[in-house]
């Protein structure tokens, strides 16, 4: 079981927390739990649902019995004046916490608990609080099933003795490793259907298996609308440039390792990656889940910040410990700045909930003990919440600069390369004097509109097309000129460069 929440309920509930909140869809694990807590701490178990009733359901008291009082005030009234410590759990209560005289009753009862050694556990698939009860509620997510919880899990699928109709089981160790990792990220109930599908499906659970589970949890993903699972074509080699951040990305290969673990490292957190448009950020982003041989998880701030205001913070939590389930893995967020912008108060209605969900966001990249690594991009500073850029939450904050001139000759070669062209045979010299100031994305494009010019005139692609495309552009780095200078001046003492290349005298400015 999920020692770690097992623990803290544990501990927060001898220490007589009196409210608590834990949020989860997995109410029957949850009270699974609570049972077998119950009975260490030798503590009664009442359950009160809308539908129920307030209910005994482990203890001396017996089972089933109790006052069965539905009414939520009489209920919370009953609590109050039972005899003897207890833990109550109460099944969707949030709905019930918006009244006035409700929020004062379970603020009372907050402070009257404690001594009498009760404990009020409030249980839901949402996280709906009154701002007035925050201070007085302790909050707790039941993390999604470890690896072990899955194994036990995959074990009672196979030996069910209901499944009457035969079936095989041909799992090497290493398949049976990969199936049960392949579910991580589900919920009990959402493994226990993607391993019972994968047994009826032909009546042979083996290697093949791994892919169907691993799919179904990419639809149970991306169902939940704030990450994806991406697919990655490109490679560390398809970036040009930037050898600083490869040659950091390429020592930290091992990084997530039990051995580097045991050697002392600690684990990666995550880089930021702060840099002109077009200049390969989200490209390199992408590739170095990759490189590394980990999935690649995408994180959408804006579905985060979606949904009706209150619910972002569910969302981020909810995402965080997906995200965290999946670990070993990288946790991608593009274009970060865009999430932050609501922070200060910009007039818009919902900037504490936005600063708050930001604070979550920051606090669990703090204190993420999984190892998710962490990769945001961003063009835009000023809305950067100086909270993030301060040491200690992210390993590094790279620059990406407009790309210098041998860097310029690695991406026009890799775009040649990408349309079926062999680089040597063009002018490479020529095409990067040509191209300066160019980001890595107008090189791209400049290819391209050459070999619609050559595909036009019906003749191979020849120096002159890519060089004609290039006059005819006017680079980003000139028309947004002061933006890239301000980008610059910023990244100086604050960001580390991604490229080691000398800046030629004749280089410095993006268009002279
Ligand atoms: N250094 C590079 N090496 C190879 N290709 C590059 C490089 N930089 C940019 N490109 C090409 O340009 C495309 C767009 O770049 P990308 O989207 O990664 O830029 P970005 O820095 O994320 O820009 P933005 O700030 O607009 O999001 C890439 O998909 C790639 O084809
Ligand atoms: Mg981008």
């Amino acid at each position: 079981m999920h020692t770690g929440f097992n623990e803290e309920l544990d501990r927060l509930i001898r220490a007589r927390y009196t409210l608590l909140y834990v949020v989860t869809w997995e109410e029957d694990r949850a009270l699974r739990i609570l049972m077998r807590l119950a009975e260490t701490q030798r503590k009664p178990l009442y359950e009160w649902s809308i539908t129920n009733g307030l209910r005994c359901i482990h203890g001396a008291a017996g089972q089933g019995s109790g006052s069965r009082t539905r009414d939520p005030m009489q209920m919370l009234n009953e609590v109050l004046q039972k005899d003897g410590p207890a833990i109550y759990v109460l099944k969707d209560f949030h709905s019930y916490l918006e009244a006035p005289e409700m929020i004062r009753q379970v603020r009372d009862l907050g402070s009257a608990l404690g001594p009498t050694k009760k404990t009020l556990v409030f249980l839901s698939p949402v996280l709906k609080l009154p701002r007035e009860l925050e201070k007085d509620m302790t909050i707790l997510d039941l993390p999604l099933p470890t690896y072990e919880e899955l194994s036990q899990l995959l074990d009672e699928s196979i030996g069910r003795p209901s499944s009457a109709r035969k079936f095989q089981v041909r799992l090497r160790p290493q398949d049976r490793d990969a199936l049960v990792k392949a579910a991580q990220g589900l919920t009990m109930k959402e493994a226990e259907n993607a391993f019972a599908q994968a047994i009826v499906r032909d009546n042979v659970l083996d290697a093949q298996d791994i892919q169907a589970v691993v799919s179904e949890k990419r639809q149970v993903i991306r169902k939940s609308g704030l990450l994806e699972y991406y697919d990655v074509a490109a490679d560390l080699a398809d970036v040009g440039g930037m050898d600083v951040l490869k040659d950091w990305l390429r020592k930290r290969v091992r990084a997530f390792s039990d051995e580097a673990r045991t050697y002392g490292l600690p684990q990666p957190r995550g880089i930021l990656l702060m840099g002109v448009q077009g200049c390969g950020k989200s490209l390199v982003a992408k590739t170095i889940a990759r490189h590394w041989q980990l999935p690649l998880l995408r994180m959408d701030m804006s579905m985060i910040f979606q949904g009706y205001i209150g619910s972002s913070e569910q969302n981020m939590r909810s995402a965080t410990k997906t995200a965290e389930s999946l670990a070993p893995v990288v946790l991608w967020i593009d274009e970060i700045e865009k999430a932050f912008s609501g922070v200060e108060g910009s007039g818009s209605s919902d900037a504490g909930t936005t600063a708050r969900v930001v604070g979550t966001f920051l606090t669990w990249i703090q204190e993420k003990t999984a190892p998710v690594f962490v990769v945001a991009t961003a063009n835009e500073v000023r809305e950067l919440p100086p909270e993030l850029l301060r040491k200690g939450r992210l390993d590094e904050i790279f620059f990406v600069d407009l790309p210098r001139s041998r860097e310029r000759a690695e991406i026009f070669a890799i775009h040649l390369h990408k349309v079926r062209r062999e680089p040597m045979k063009y002018d490479l010299h020529e095409l990067v004097e040509a191209s300066r100031g160019f980001s890595g994305a107008e090189i791209e494009q400049a290819i391209i509109a050459g070999l619609h010019e050559s595909f036009f005139d019906n003749r191979e692609l020849e120096t002159r097309d890519i060089l004609k495309a290039i006059h005819d552009t006017v680079p980003l780095s000139r028309t947004m000129r002061e933006k890239v200078e301000e980008l610059r001046l910023w990244a100086r003492d604050r960001a580390r460069p991604v490229t080691t290349l000398p800046e030629k005298s004749s280089e410095k400015g993006p268009d002279e």
